[in-house]
């Protein structure tokens, strides 16, 4: 069954069949999802999500466009919550400089980054990275960390060149591919896709963002991951079967859920 790495179900977007919706994925072949959550006041969200449905894990982190708002009793927070037997990972995390572009905000993300990922190995937990228009630095602090050791972790919505997605692959991680696979100007992730063994590669939503084709700028759900599947399947002469088992034990290992 399809793994969703990737999720943001409490988002407002859902607020109106959010139950109605997650209630319908197990008889349509979603398996297993993965909260993420994103913003500093939304973290407790994602833990009741996993209280509730047997088949929701979370993630627990602050997103970069929240860095600024981050205080020690975040951290401490995160600390707290990733305990929860169902936490998977500390995500999502990382440096966005698209839509922050001064250099005073780019450090603050650092710091932040840096500090997540320091509970990632306190946790031995893996990280999920959000890393938008700043390859180089995230890949600095990423090799960094890695060299010191890691419990694994994930570069979500992959949208770098091939040879930046060579290295982090040279490092074990594995890449999150999701709806923009299936866009028709998404040249560069294709190659990507192509080139990076299967045995690297989740399936994610990043819900209620990133629709694929043929519902692109509609909003997302687990249940649009057939086509993102398909996709990749199409890209590496495969069948859809192949990569939604293959994607889901990739998932299975890395977040250590049997
Ligand atoms: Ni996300």
């Amino acid at each position: 069954m399809i793994f969703d790495t990737h999720a943001h179900y409490d988002d407002e977007q859902f607020d109106e069949d959010r139950e109605a919706l997650l209630a319908s994925m197990q008889e349509n072949g979603i398996g297993t999802l993965v909260n993420v959550c994103a913003s500093v006041h939304g973290l407790q969200n994602t833990v009741d999500l996993m209280d509730r449905y047997p088949f929701v894990y979370g993630a627990i982190g602050v997103h970069p466009d929240d860095a600024g708002e981050m205080t020690e009793e975040t951290l401490d927070t995160i600390r707290r919550l990733s305990d929860h037997e169902k936490a998977v990972a500390i995500g999502e995390i990382g440096l966005d400089y698209y839509w922050h572009k001064e250099e005073a905000e780019h450090e603050v993300q650092k710091r932040m980054f840096r500090a997540q990922m320091d509970i990632a190995r306190e946790k031995k937990l893996p990280f999920i990275i959000h890393s938008r228009d700043a390859a180089e630095d995230t890949l600095k602090i990423v090799k960094e960390y890695m060299q010191g050791g890691m419990y694994g972790g994930i570069i979500h919505c992959f949208s770098y060149s091939k040879e930046i997605a060579a290295q982090y692959l040279d490092m074990g991680l594995y890449l999150g591919i999701g709806g923009v696979v299936t866009f028709k100007n998404a040249k560069k992730l294709k190659e990507v896709v192509e080139m990076a063994p299967l045995s690297q590669i989740l399936l994610e939503t990043d819900c209620p963002y990133m629709s694929p084709e043929p519902y692109r700028g509609k909003r997302n759900s687990s249940l649009n991951l057939p086509y993102v599947a398909a996709k990749i399947a199409e890209l590496k002469g495969i069948t859809p079967e192949e990569v939604v088992q293959t994607t889901e034990e990739n998932a299975r290992k890395l977040f250590g859920i049997e």
